[in-house]
């Protein structure tokens, strides 16, 4: 059993893997699904036994927001095992390899939604924030008053223009989690699901049908309260036809607080796990909230990127962070004693689950309740992702 780059005249191979593992990939969905891994060739893992192709996986080159920054993140996808071969160590093998890949192609994090955990779990990626849709009644729109703003019609040809402003209003808005696809990625879901998308000075809306009688808001997203208005209110324009919209909405989505009666309904979300790969240049490459100045030791311990392990000295000022290496004994003297992250409880601490949760699951030990606290007030978040990949 052998870890490699994927051969890419075994392309159809893994289509093969992919269909037994998810389901079917439509006939027609085929040429542009090889357009992209064509692009994203050197972005694969796979396992062979021979010539035999075993198991593969991927990343994609996402750029993730982490509030009011945004960093480089390897967005693990695919990840199947021919199901004949599966259960004799090979996810795991190709996992530990993808893990060196990313790290060596320089990404401060990763992320994945996982079907399973074990694996990941094991290799230090851990439970990190939702992907969260809600249901809103159409009818609860339509009452929104909205005042005059421009909007303008735009489409796959406008995807710059579309990909700056999604950029600016989740680096504006501080958001913690969600994601930019690639440019030839986007263009190719633009151009496929053709989905109704409008700009206007400080927002974005996209949307499209599901059906007759189906609505599904990809993304609403706006710097003011006037234009949130005018999105949503254009929505609820549909409520002869729609009842309900379904939407990607934000834990703190500005529509929860904006109709007069309580309109969003949560529904269940796929949750995703991160990976803090690259410790320093993930916390200098994170924001932190502007307020909260922390000086505190922490030591992490990663069996599989040893750069992570040991002693660390991590700051927090003026909303920036930043990990300097620091001995045990140096740390005693100066600091404190150190708070202990496995590599999966400081990709968690990263993503802001608090440490009472880390410390009683194993993730977290050791360390002041004051380190503590200045390590919840530094991380707070509540991550989410409106893609899914
Ligand atoms: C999930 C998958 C990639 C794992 O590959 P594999 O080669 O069978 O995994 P390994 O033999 O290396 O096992 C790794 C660990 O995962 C666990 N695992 C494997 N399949 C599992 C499953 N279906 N449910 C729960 N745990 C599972 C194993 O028990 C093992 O854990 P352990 O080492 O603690 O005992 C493979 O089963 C698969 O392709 N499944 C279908 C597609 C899928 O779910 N992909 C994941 C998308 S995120």
């Amino acid at each position: 059993m052998e870890t490699r780059p994927l051969d890419f005249a075994d392309l159809d191979d893994v289509i093969d893997i992919r269909s037994r593992s998810f389901g079917q990939i439509a006939d027609t969905a085929i040429p542009g699904w090889k357009a992209i891994a064509e692009h994203d060739r050197d972005q694969f893992m796979a396992v062979y036994e021979g010539r035999r192709l075993l198991g593969v996986s991927r990343y994609h080159r996402f750029t993730q927001f982490w509030l009011g920054r945004e960093l480089p993140m390897a967005g693990v996808a695919g990840v199947a095992v021919a199901p004949e071969e599966r259960g004799r160590g090979v996810g795991r093998q190709m996992m530990t390899a993808m893990l060196e890949k990313i790290a060596k192609d320089g990404y401060p994090l990763s992320a994945l939604y996982p079907a399973t955990t074990a694996v990941y779990r094991s290799l230090g990626w851990e439970l990190a924030g939702t992907q969260p849709t809600a249901r809103i009644p159409t009818e609860a729109l339509r009452s929104l008053e909205a005042p005059a703003v421009k909007l303008r019609r735009v489409g796959a040809d406008d995807l710059p223009e579309i990909q700056e402003m999604v950029r600016r209003l989740h680096l504006a808005n501080r958001d913690c989690g969600p994601i930019l696809f690639p440019e030839h990625v986007w263009r190719h879901w633009m151009t496929e699901d053709e989905p109704f998308a409008y700009l206007a000075d400080d927002g974005y809306l996209e949307y499209r049908w599901d059906g007759r009688d189906a609505m599904f808001v990809e993304y609403a997203g706006a710097l003011s309260e006037q234009t949130t208005r005018v999105f949503w209110a254009l929505v609820g324009t549909s409520s002869s036809v729609a009842k309900t919209v379904r939407a990607n909405l934000g834990p703190y989505d500005p529509i929860r607080w904006l109709t007069r009666d309580v309109a969003a309904e949560v529904e269940p979300s796929p949750q995703w796990m991160l990976r803090v790969v690259d410790a320093v240049a993930a916390v200098a490459g994170r924001g932190f909230p502007t307020r909260v100045v922390l000086d505190t030791a922490v030591a992490i311990d990663d069996p599989q990127l040893a750069a992570n392990s040991g002693g660390w000295r991590l700051q927090v000022v003026d909303g920036a962070g930043s990990l300097a290496p620091a001995d045990d004994a140096g740390l005693s003297a100066g600091i404190g004693e150190p708070v202990r992250f496995t590599a999966a409880g400081f990709s968690a601490l990263y993503a802001g689950v608090p440490m009472s949760s880390l410390r009683r699951s194993g993730l977290a030990a050791g360390g002041s309740d004051e380190a503590a606290a200045g390590l919840d007030a530094a991380f707070a978040a509540q991550a989410y992702c409106l893609d899914y990949f």
